[in-house]
């Protein structure tokens, strides 16, 4: 079920939980950016896109939609990817080359719509400049995040998401500890390579988000975050490059719950 709120006062959250058994929720969100050249920041999961079109209907009328920022092509951020362009021969799609090439596997984009940006490169859209941005841990190669300059706001993709026992529209709500310990649990299972990185290096990418300084990090796993909490989740990134790596429950776990399954529908 998707939920929408506001973040800033131009931008909107279309969100939903996405249970994963044993361990928590996973916020997935996408992001309307309103003003002069209306942006979608991803397009939801596949499995929800019905829910994520009405949601979206309900915070703007999709042609009036002039951009899609796709942050990278995974199956919880492409979801209406192809309703919407099939929906609104107006919109275009930012996103890598790598993020062209992944989308021809699947539902090529059409390349006369797609607009190419990367780490570093900027677009101007009407009233607000838009900055890509590799954000210091991410689970795609195509992963481009970006700093807004209008409302100062850092759209962070998958970095600094969290496992999280209940999901509330502020990450200030979150105790200190749920908060620290959702955010490197995500990181270890999504990004499983922060364990192979180099310390320094690592804090020199954590030290870019640090000197961007934004009014706030909306991250597509973590409710909003305002800047008072930027110190805190830079923190708790820091934390992922030495704690236990994850592993996945095994064939025997998996037999178990099923087990528990059949028992609990007889
Ligand atoms: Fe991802
Ligand atoms: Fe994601």
């Amino acid at each position: 079920m998707l939920n929408t709120y506001k973040a800033a006062s131009d931008i909107e959250v279309l969100t939903s939980n996405c249970p994963i058994p044993g361990y928590g929720l996973v916020p997935i969100n996408a992001f309307v950016i309103k003003g002069s050249e209306p942006v979608l920041v991803d397009t939801g999961t596949v499995v929800e896109s019905e829910e994520f079109m009405d949601a979206l209907r309900a915070v703007i009328d999709p042609p009036d939609l002039k951009w899609i920022w796709l942050t990278h092509t995974d199956f919880d951020h492409i979801g209406s990817l192809q309703k919407l362009l099939d929906e609104s021969p107006q919109l275009r799609v930012i996103t890598t080359f790598l993020g062209v090439g992944i989308m021809n596997l699947a539902a090529p984009l059409p390349l006369d719509r797609v607009h190419l940006v990367n780490p570093g490169g900027k677009i101007t859209l009407g009233d607000r400049t838009l900055t890509a941005i590799k954000p210091p841990v991410f689970d795609n190669p195509s992963t481009t995040g970006f700093y807004d300059d209008k409302s100062g706001v850092f759209f962070s993709s998958d970095c600094f998401g969290a496992l999280l026992s209940t999901v509330p529209q502020n990450a200030a709500e979150l105790s200190e500890k749920d908060l620290s310990d959702g955010q490197v649990f995500w990181a270890t299972v999504d990004s499983p390579w922060v364990h192979k990185a180099d310390s320094v290096a690592f804090a020199k990418e954590l030290d870019v988000i640090r000197r961007l300084d934004p009014e706030m990090i909306l991250s597509s796993h973590l409710p909003a975050a305002s800047r008072d909490l930027t110190e805190r989740l830079l923190a708790s990134l820091a934390m992922a490059t030495t704690a236990q790596p994850f592993v996945g429950p095994d064939q025997a776990a998996l037999q178990e719950m099923l087990k528990g399954m059949t028992a609990s529908a007889d």
